[in-house]
Parts: C-alpha cells; sequence; structure tokens
C-alpha cells in the first residue's frame, strides 16, 4: 500500500520504517528540516536501539523516503498522523496544535476512498471533532492509538500486542477496517489481537492503558514509602505480591518513578480532559499518582543531602543517568535529570554520565557537570547517584569504582544494585524503599 506518515519523532519515524519494512511504500513527511534530511540519509535522529538498521534496510530498498514537503503525501491511500500532543505550558491539557496544522495541512491533498489513520494521543473527543472536520473531503478518519515503549520501539511496532481501531460507523468506517487490515496484515497473520470499537473508546483505551500503568508504579512507590518508614523492603514485597497472577511483577520497580514523553503528560491531560466532561472525581485519584511519583524525587534529594551531613553544596556528586530509562536518550520528564538539575540548584559539584543522552541532557541543562564515562563521572565524587538503570550501570564494580571516589556512599534510585556486594565493598549503600 502506499502510505504517507505525518510526524517523524519517536512514534512516526518508527513507524514509516516499520511500515516499509512490511512491504509498503511510505512517504514521511516533518516540518523540521534537520530530521528530515537525517532520516533520508537513512539515520535516526535520537537513540533507538535497532531503527538504524531498520532504516538503512528500507531505504534501500526504494520504498522508504522522508521529506518536509506536504505535497508528497498525495496519492497515498492511508495517511498516518503520528505528531506530538505535549503539555501545555502552565497547564495540564494537551496542547493540540501540531493535530491540529497536520489535519489542515494534510486535507487538500486528500483523495477519495482515503483513510486518515491517527495515532497521536489525544483528549477524547478529538477524532470526533477531525471526523467532522474531514467531512466533503472524500477521506474517512480512524483512531488507532499506538502503544510502543521506547527502547522497544521497533519491536512493539512490527509485533503489536494489540491493534485497536476506532472507527466511524458508517459504510465507510467498515470499509477503513478493511484497508488497515491491509495495512497490518502481517502482525495480523502473526495472530495479533485486533479490536474495532467507536472512536470515544479507542481514544480512551491509549489513556487508560498508560493511567493504569501509571498508577501501578505510583502503588508500588507509596508501598515504598511505607517499606521506608517501617524498615521492610520493597523489591521483596514486590517479588511477593506479584507472583499472585492477578497482580504480576511487571512494572512493579520501586524507584525514582515514571517520566517520558508519554505517561506525566498523558494522565495530566487525561484529568484536564475528565474536569471538562464534568467527571473529574472519576480521575481525582490521578493526582495522588502524579504527586506519589514526584514525590520520590524529592526523597532522592532528602537521601542525597542527609548522605552528606546536611547538605550538597559545593559537594562533588556524581549523576549517573539523565534519561528517563535505559535504552533511550530521551529526557522530557526524566526522573533523572529533574535530580541532577535539583541538585546543581543547591550548589552540588554536579558530574553527570549517561550513555545516550548526554546531548539532550547538556541543551536542557548547561550548567551542571558532564563526565564522558562512568570512571570520568565518579572520580573524586563524595557521593554517587544511580538514576536510570543502564546495563553498564547495573554491571558496576563496586571495588574498582571504590578506587576511584572520595567517599564510598550510592543512592541507588532503581533499586537494581546487590547491596550486600556494595557493602562488603565498603560503601555505604542506601536506596528508595528498603534499609
Ligand atoms: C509508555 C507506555 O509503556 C507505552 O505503552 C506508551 O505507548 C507510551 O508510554 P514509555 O514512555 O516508552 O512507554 O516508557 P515505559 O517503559 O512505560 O516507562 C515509563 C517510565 O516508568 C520510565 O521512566 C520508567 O523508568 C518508569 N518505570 C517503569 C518505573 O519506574 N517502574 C516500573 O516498574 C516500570
Amino acid at each position: 500500500m502506499k502510505i504517507s506518515v505525518i510526524g517523524c519523532g519517536y512514534l512516526g519515524a518508527v513507524h514509516a520504517a516499520c511500515m516499509a519494512s512490511l512491504g509498503h511504500e511510505v512517504v514521511g513527511v516533518d516540518v523540521d528540516e534537520r530530521k528530515a534530511a537525517a532520516l533520508s540519509r537513512g539515520e535516526a535522529p535520537f537513540f533507538e536501539p535497532g531503527l538504524p538498521e531498520l532504516l538503512t534496510e528500507a531505504m534501500a530498498t526504494g520504498r522508504l523516503s522522508f521529506t518536509t514537503d506536504m505535497s508528497a503525501v498525495e496519492g497515498a491511500d492511508v495517511h498516518f498522523v503520528c505528531v506530538g500532543t505535549p503539555q501545555k505550558a502552565g497547564e495540564y491539557a494537551a496542547d493540540m496544535t501540531y493535530v491540529d496544522s497536520a489535519f489542515t495541512e494534510l486535507r487538500p491533498y486528500l483523495r477519495e476512498g482515503n483513510v486518515v489513520a491517527g495515532k497521536s494521543t489525544v483528549p477524547v473527543g478529538t477524532a470526533e471533532r477531525l471526523a467532522a472536520e474531514l467531512e466533503g473531503s472524500g477521506a474517512v478518519l480512524v483512531w488507532n492509538p499506538e502503544f510502543l515503549r521506547e527502547g522497544f520501539a521497533v519491536e512493539d511496532t512490527l509485533h503489536p500486542d494489540r491493534l485497536v481501531y476506532g472507527v466511524a460507523a458508517s459504510e465507510a468506517g467498515q470499509r477503513s477496517v478493511e484497508v488497515l487490515d491491509e495495512v497490518y496484515a502481517t502482525p495480523i497473520s502473526e495472530g495479533t489481537p485486533r479490536l474495532v470499537t467507536d472512536y470515544a473508546t479507542a481514544q480512551l483505551v491509549k489513556v487508560a492503558a498508560n493511567s493504569f500503568l501509571a498508577t501501578k508504579i505510583s502503588f508500588i512507590n507509596a508501598m515504598a514509602e511505607l517499606c521506608e518508614a517501617t524498615g521492610a523492603d520493597v523489591t521483596q514485597l514486590a517479588d511477593a505480591i506479584g507472583h499472585d497472577v492477578r497482580i504480576g511483577r511487571r512494572f512493579l520497580n520501586a524507584g525514582l518513578g515514571f517520566g517520558g514523553g508519554c505517561l506525566p503528560k498523558d494522565i495530566r491531560a487525561f484529568m484536564a480532559r475528565a474536569g471538562e466532561l464534568g467527571v473529574d472525581q472519576a480521575l481525582t485519584f490521578l493526582r495522588e499518582v502524579d504527586a506519589i511519583n514526584l514525590r520520590r524525587r524529592a526523597r532522592m534529594l532528602d537521601l542525597a543531602r542527609a548522605e552528606l551531613g546536611g547538605s550538597v553544596a559545593n559537594r562533588k556528586v556524581a549523576v549517573l543517568g539523565a534519561a528517563f530509562k535505559p535504552n533511550s536518550d530521551d529526557i522530557r520528564d526524566s526522573p533523572a535529570l529533574d535530580v541532577a538539575i535539583q541538585l546543581g540548584k543547591e550548589s552540588a559539584r554536579v558530574t553527570l554520565f549517561d550513555p545516550e543522552a548526554m546531548p539532550n541532557a547538556k541543551a536542557k541543562a548547561p550548567e551542571l557537570g558532564y563526565a564522558d564515562s562512568i570512571e570520568d563521572a565518579v572520580d573524586g565524587a563524595e557521593l554517587v547517584l544511580l538514576l536510570t538503570e543502564w546495563k553498564q550501570f547495573v554491571e558496576m564494580d563496586p571495588k574498582a569504582i571504590g578506587e576511584l571516589v572520595d567517599g564510598r556512599r550510592i543512592l541507588d534510585g532503581r533499586n537494581v544494585l546487590v547491596p550486600s556486594e556494595w557493602r562488603d565493598a565498603g560503601w555505604t549503600y542506601r536506596a528508595l524503599g528498603r534499609q
């Protein structure tokens, strides 16, 4: 099929490359010239495992191209809208500017029988409004939320755990199901469950899923607060409750909490939308989920101050991690970078190292000190903070690192180190939610 992908960020670039690898002819459009140029050279404009290889492969087939010129979408059968919906400055609500302008710019190139597939995460009700705007264009709208995780984006797009189509209650809506089935013929043939819903349900599926995940993380982090007050161990608690298959162990890792371009802003936009719909009470609990999450960052700063005798001012603190999670260079709403910035504000001499997120971190927080390696970062440090669980941090040798620091104190913000190994090597080891 001929496909266009509008918006080539973490979602769209991966979607475009994956659709081409499934055999479709794809053009990706982005307003950012540098992004379109990098992608046209087969280079990923951000760190995502497997994406550079996939781009190179797909570009070689001649089925994938990128441009800033919207007219290139003309002739495509399906147009995927993958632009961002960031949090509005100073408000909980989502900023719909990019979605609205994508639809406005797309409109002149739509032809009879086209399908426009919305993938951006939007406030429920948006699809209904956009479908009305498309009337008379000959195209039909389908809402097709995306559930990919950064770091596993290629895998999640090629082998999704489910497909959701929110469709119009019309003949055209029925046809849009057939068209998307053709787009996703390969994952469907592999047995991927596919659910056809109305617009409202499809839009809610996405925010409900992210709210559930955020709630699960904040639940275990609330338990971590209880563990800190009682001397219990949150990792053992998570293991024990996780054996109950109704609960499950995944997404019960206590620590510095969730960040990134999705969970924080999605739960806030969901609360804002519930308010507009007059059902804000239904989501009041998400306010608590957000608050628990942010308290973990404050608690980490408390521990850092306590370890250094009450103040971090003028003390050398090594920060390991800036990305919101490993295998990503994304620093949007990153708990790790947030803690590093706060330490800097309290006049700590921060040296930060992250394997992939350094350029993004430097652009956002140029005031911090940066190191080229773990060894550089910890050299002479009086306190080490592990804030993103990159594999190389998890596998650090406490003895070797101990030779470099000026004080064997480590705070494990992700509960990924083996405490006894660090204590045996003479370190003071502390973590969130355990002794
Ligand atoms: C999330 C959803 O998982 C995905 O389905 C959706 O499409 C987009 O949002 P992503 O933002 O890539 O994906 O990250 P995810 O793996 O969900 O992690 C989110 C945050 O939660 C990270 O900061 C991570 O460190 C944190 N987290 C995750 C925990 O603190 N504990 C856990 O047990 C799991």
